[in-house]
């Protein structure tokens, strides 16, 4: 098998996880020193210097430490025409998917990908990263090598990662933001939204492939992934980081697209078809991605396809007894996120893993009604990654973005003729030219 097409393979597989399954990619912590350089070697540069000032935009890097003691990375990226110091707009902070790290906004042209669009449009741009990620920057007193450093999952994420992220921007900047989150980046919002105040410091929030039921993920890779207990199994085996680029995690993948899967077709069969992926850049997404995670965090999203509930992890009777006070783990609630909050959402036909029948769970117990895009077309990662993405997507949030908050609904509807998304009706669905309903069946506004 040629490197080329093993790198293809690799990254199919780390798109399929940047949403779920599997745990081929372990690398157990003691591995991480015989990584396989698939690309650069690491370095201690920064994602500034490293992709972001190269293509001529001002950055700076900064950093911040969670109440658990990770410290994480921060980007502040501004116009390429302007100034050096911060563009004067609206700060809006980018929360990337698992798997994935704050490059994820800046792999493809600056016209095609939103960090850059952002930053050329004026807006105050932040680069979040998680903890874990070749941008975050460890642990006041853990080593990545520890076990303890990866006893987490998204509900960390959520609760420490983004409260911190968020309080961090507000601070230096004074000002509400908004949010743009994809995959993991949006259950991290609505947990954080549910059970924090940092919805007072948020402006409005745009969710690429919502995810927080998971009920009905129909992507088979994962449904066998969850059925034969593939997390449990990793976790008892002692691994706790999820790493693509250790030797192990090559090796197996290999193994697995010589057994059972066709590789070649991956991509499709677990992400669904992505319409305008650039598989002529794929060498260089690799430079960057994928980015490590925690087996535990997987182990999470396990358990919530398993149960079909959208809540904390669950530590087993005794467990639960001892963390929570009770017998199962308590849910996050959606509805408690207040109707002040102006919520939008992209999502796609042929997206695999953002499965249309859980967005509808979520949007229904919302009670707000978000305005949502919906794209036939377009596959999980079609939403940060493909060549259209600015006008397919990107222009449209960008216009509920600047709807003022102010605006009511009867000068929404009298835009209705000239804009395409941001009137009263819920759902628009955009193909190219026409706009009709989309398949959502939602309930009344509670
Ligand atoms: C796809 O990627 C190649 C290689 O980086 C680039 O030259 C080309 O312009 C890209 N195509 C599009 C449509 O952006």
């Amino acid at each position: 098998m040629g490197r080329r097409v093993m790198l293809m393979e690799i990254f199919s597989l780390y798109i399929f996880f940047s949403f779920m399954f599997n745990g081929f990619f372990l690398g157990k912590s003691d591995l991480s020193t015989k990584e396989v350089n698939l690309h650069r070697r690491l370095s201690n540069e920064g994602l500034c210097s490293q992709l972001i000032q190269p293509s001529g935009y001002p950055c700076s890097e900064h950093i911040t430490q969670t109440k658990d003691g990770y410290i994480l990375g921060i980007q502040r990226v501004s116009s390429s025409n302007g100034a050096v110091q911060a563009n004067s707009g609206p700060p809006i902070l980018l929360q990337h998917g698992l798997f994935q790290g704050g490059d994820a906004w800046f792999l493809n042209s600056p016209e095609q990908s939103l960090g850059f669009i952002l930053a050329d449009l004026g807006f105050d741009v932040w680069v979040g990263n998680v903890r874990g990620t070749r941008w975050s920057h460890g642990h006041i007193s853990l080593s990545e090598k520890d076990e303890e450093f990866w006893d987490w999952s998204w509900q960390e994420l959520a609760l420490n990662d983004l409260v911190e992220m968020i309080n961090y921007v507000y601070s230096v900047t004074s000002s509400k933001m908004y949010y743009v989150g994809h995959s993991q980046g949006t259950i991290m919002a609505l947990a954080a939204l549910s059970q924090t105040d940092i919805v007072k410091k948020v402006e409005a929030v745009a969710l690429l492939c919502p995810i927080s039921y998971l009920g009905h993920i129909s992507a088979q890779f994962v449904l066998r992934a969850v059925g034969t207990h593939l997390d449990q199994m990793i976790l008892a085996m002692g691994v706790h980081q999820l790493n693509f680029r250790s030797e192990v995690g090559v090796r197996l993948v290999n193994s697995i697209c010589e057994g059972h899967i066709d590789c070649n077709d991956l991509l499709t069969s677990l992400t669904g078809k992505n319409c305008c992926f650039n598989n002529s850049h794929v060498d260089f997404y690799l430079e960057f991605e994928p980015h490590p995670s925690s087996a535990k965090n997987l182990n999470h999203l396990f358990q919530m396809i398993r149960k079909g509930k959208f809540g904390m992890y669950d530590y087993g009777l005794w467990g639960n007894i001892k963390r929570y006070g009770l017998f199962q783990p308590p849910a996050f609630d959606i509805s408690s996120i207040p109707t002040s909050l102006r919520i939008w959402m992209g999502y796609g036909g042929n997206d695999a893993l953002a499965d249309v029948t859980d967005l509808e769970q979520t949007v229904n117990e919302l009670k707000s009604r978000p305005e949502l895009l919906y794209l036939e077309n377009y596959g999980h990662i079609d939403f940060i990654l493909s060549v259209n993405a600015n006008e397919d997507v990107y222009s449209h949030m960008i216009d509920f973005f600047r709807i003022p908050e102010e605006a009511s609904s009867s000068q929404q509807s009298r835009n209705c003729g000239r804009v395409r998304i941001g009137c009263q009706v819920n759902e628009i669905y955009w193909t190219g030219s026409a706009i009709k309903a989309g398949p959502l069946h939602l309930g009344a506004p509670m």
